[in-house]
């Protein structure tokens, strides 16, 4: 059996995902950069900083910005994305979620937090459920970001689990790839067209249940 599972938050735990993309289109709009749902699924799972290069790129814009106007840039964005969260509650965490977390900490199975997002630990606050994390890496003392496997890495050791022990749960292609670097079974939220079809993808948290875990932990 699994003995941890590592969450990513943004678009696992909670609709996050969403309002960074909100964020990140009405700044690259100021910037005259249009950008779409297809270019932003290279955004999800990506630190702050290398989405803003992106981004930055795509407009053909990356040389034109100072440092000082490129970290005032990414302090707008974040800004504006505060204020999006600020009334996320207990009523925001997505269908299941809060009942796997119930029930992995029931049956003694470590849970992490393998967010790249620095507001994760407050969102997690907001949410009610912090206490159901055993760790919360900081994804600031990391060396690489997704897709690089560190965050899992790091999330296993923090929990005293081997890698080849956890589950990683997903809805980025960089976070997928991140976790299959890592060793751990990686389980996608979205769709097989974005994540790939060669791993198990469900459409919706709600079916993120224990016994699922279990079944596809026996199956693979
Ligand atoms: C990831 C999100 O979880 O966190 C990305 O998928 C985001 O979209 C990244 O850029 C960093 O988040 P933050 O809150 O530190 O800007
Ligand atoms: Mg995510």
């Amino acid at each position: 059996m699994f003995k941890a599972v590592l969450f990513d938050l943004d678009g696992v735990i909670t609709d996050t995902a969403e309002y960074h993309y909100k964020a990140w289109k009405e700044l690259a709009r100021g910037l005259g950069i249009d950008i779409d749902r297809k270019f932003n699924e290279q955004l999800k799972g990506v630190s702050r900083e290398d989405s803003l290069t992106l981004i930055l790129q795509k407009g053909n814009k990356l040389e034109d910005i100072s440092e000082d106007e490129f970290r005032q840039l990414a302090k707008e964005k974040n800004d504006h994305y505060v204020t999006l969260i600020k009334s996320i509650t207990k009523e925001d965490i997505y269908p299941g979620i809060a009942e796997l977390l119930k029930d992995l900490s029931k049956n003694q199975i470590k849970i992490a937090l393998a967010s790249a997002s620095k507001n994760g630990p407050a969102l997690l606050d907001m949410m009610g459920i912090r206490h159901y994390f055993d760790a919360i890496v900081d994804p600031a003392s990391l060396k690489q970001g997704k897709p690089a496997p560190d965050i899992f890495l790091e999330a296993a050791k923090e929990v005293c689990v081997p890698i080849h022990e956890c589950i990683g749960i997903e809805d980025a292609k960089a976070g997928i790839e991140a976790i299959k670097a890592s060793g751990a079974l990686p389980v996608g939220v979205g769709s097989t067209q974005d994540l790939g079809d060669d791993i198990v993808v469900v459409p919706n948290t709600k079916d993120l249940t224990l016994s699922f875990l279990k079944r596809i932990w026996e199956e693979k």
